[in-house]
């Protein structure tokens, strides 16, 4: 047995001051072990740096090198590591990543396990060919790509890859998600879920470099992009495979005035999205990008009860989002509620806590622990999640509801969706 699963990770006095003056030999509680595993991270902007900060908290993997195509994001994402590192008592300090020169070379160091894609969105298909030929366990930051069928290819490609793929939809480990899916899955409080109503508030899409995210061709499109997350949730929560999507989307004109080489942004900024699942559950999923803080909210209702799933994370004047689970269950049980959280130094890390818990699935697959029992995202599952989103963004442009049967035909799907879509 690893010690992480015999010993509390105590690192409140590991880092304390008055904690230091125990010489190594004499830590038992304070001892980490070295990692195990080193990462290549390709892209070190947001999400990459997360990462980065994630993988040296949950300590399993040592973040060996980089890779960006930008000198300023390498600088920024070494100088932030070099931080983190001096954070931390001298014994535990890992070195600075190396910085790769190429991406070929990134991709086959032969002292890295795993890879970590996190570069903008347009880029992913082309990068991930690259990393497929080091044979290396590969994570894959959502969405997997911005059209369907380099999409698709990811899914038939990963079918026969040596190692596996893991894709970045990370919402599934926000701890209000990671209960409810428990409730409803797992316990069946609900009884057969019969409605899912999803929503996002926030405010508009931070910026990036060379403001990939605010084009549609760059990004994939708003529903893509960022709502891949939530489509993946409903779809689990859903439990079958969605058969109508009808979208009504627009834009409140907040990037107006955005422009890059001398075009303008043209994404959407608000949504309502309604889907019809195989089962007979319906969905419906909102997003206004125009609010001053984040909230998300999930109702699920069943035959049994309803489900309540929200989260607040008001940036103007607290630092931790405030989450809370709620269960009605009337009278065939026990009704709740209650407020959630992962401790405190893994909420800060990134999203919430919930990046650590995807690492930590990561890295149980590729310690070969179980197949998938993190119960990480698949590059079927991400291009699931892909389908709903595209159909969106389509019948919001022509005003008509999406068949998904006529629209998987149309874009030469149905071979790779394979038995998930003739069950449809
Ligand atoms: N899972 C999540 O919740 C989550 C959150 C944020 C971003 N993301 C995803 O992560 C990816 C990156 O987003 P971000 O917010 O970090 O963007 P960003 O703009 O902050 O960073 C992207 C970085 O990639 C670099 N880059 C661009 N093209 C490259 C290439 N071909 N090779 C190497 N480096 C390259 C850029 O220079 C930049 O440093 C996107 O796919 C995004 O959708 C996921």
């Amino acid at each position: 047995m690893s010690i992480e699963t015999i010993k509390p990770r105590l690192r409140f006095f590991e880092a304390a001051a008055g904690q230091q003056h125990i010489p190594e030999t004499d830590k038992y509680l304070y001892a980490v072990a070295p990692p195990a595993h080193r990462l290549a991270i390709i892209g070190a902007g947001t999400i990459g740096q997360e990462h980065m900060r994630v993988a040296r908290l949950l300590g399993r993997a040592a973040v060996h090198g980089i890779f960006d195509s930008e000198q300023r994001s390498i600088d920024i994402a070494l100088a932030n590591y070099a931080a983190q590192e001096a954070s931390l008592p001298e014994g535990q300090r890992q070195p600075a990543p190396i910085v790769y020169t190429s991406l070929e070379s990134a991709c086959n160091d032969s002292a890295v396990d795993a890879l970590m894609i996190c570069t903008p969105n347009y880029t992913h298909f082309d990068v991930l060919k690259v990393a497929m030929a080091s044979g290396k366990a590969i994570f894959l930051e959502k969405p997997m790509a911005t059209t369907l069928s380099d999409a698709a290819a990811t899914v038939a490609l990963a079918r026969d890859y040596q190692s596996f793929i893991q894709i970045g939809l990370q919402y599934r480990y926000k701890a209000q998600y990671v209960e409810s899916l428990h409730e409803t899955l797992e316990r069946r409080s609900l009884g057969a879920i019969k409605m899912i109503s999803m929503s996002e508030y926030r405010p508009p899409f931070l910026d990036k470099v060379e403001q990939w995210n605010k084009f549609n061709d760059l990004s994939g499109g708003t529903l893509v992009e960022k709502c891949c997350h939530y489509f993946d949730l409903i779809n689990l929560f859903a439990g079958a495979l969605p058969t109508r999507v009808y979208a009504s989307a627009g834009q409140s004109g907040v990037f107006d005035a955005l422009t890059r080489d001398g075009r303008k942004s043209d994404i959407d900024d608000n949504a309502f999205v309604v889907i019809d699942y195989d089962n007979g559950c319906r969905a419906n999923f909102t997003l206004n990008m125009c609010s001053p803080d984040f909230t998300e909210q999930l109702c699920v209702v069943g035959t049994r009860g309803r489900l309540i799933a929200t989260e607040s994370f008001d940036v103007h004047h607290r630092q931790e989002a405030t989450t809370s689970l709620k269960l009605e269950l009337g009278e065939f049980g026990a009704s709740r509620e209650s407020a959630l959280g992962y401790a405190s130094v893994i909420e800060k890390s990134g999203h919430h806590g919930a990046t650590y818990f995807e690492h930590a699935a990561f890295l149980d697959r590729l310690e070969g622990k179980a197949r998938n029992e993190g119960g990480a995202a698949t590059p079927m599952q991400g291009l699931w999640s892909m389908l709903v989103a595209s159909a969106a963004q389509e019948s919001s442009k022509t005003g008509k509801a999406i068949e998904l049967a006529a629209y998987i035909e149309a874009n030469g799907l149905a071979s790779v969706l394979g038995d998930s879509f003739t069950a449809n």
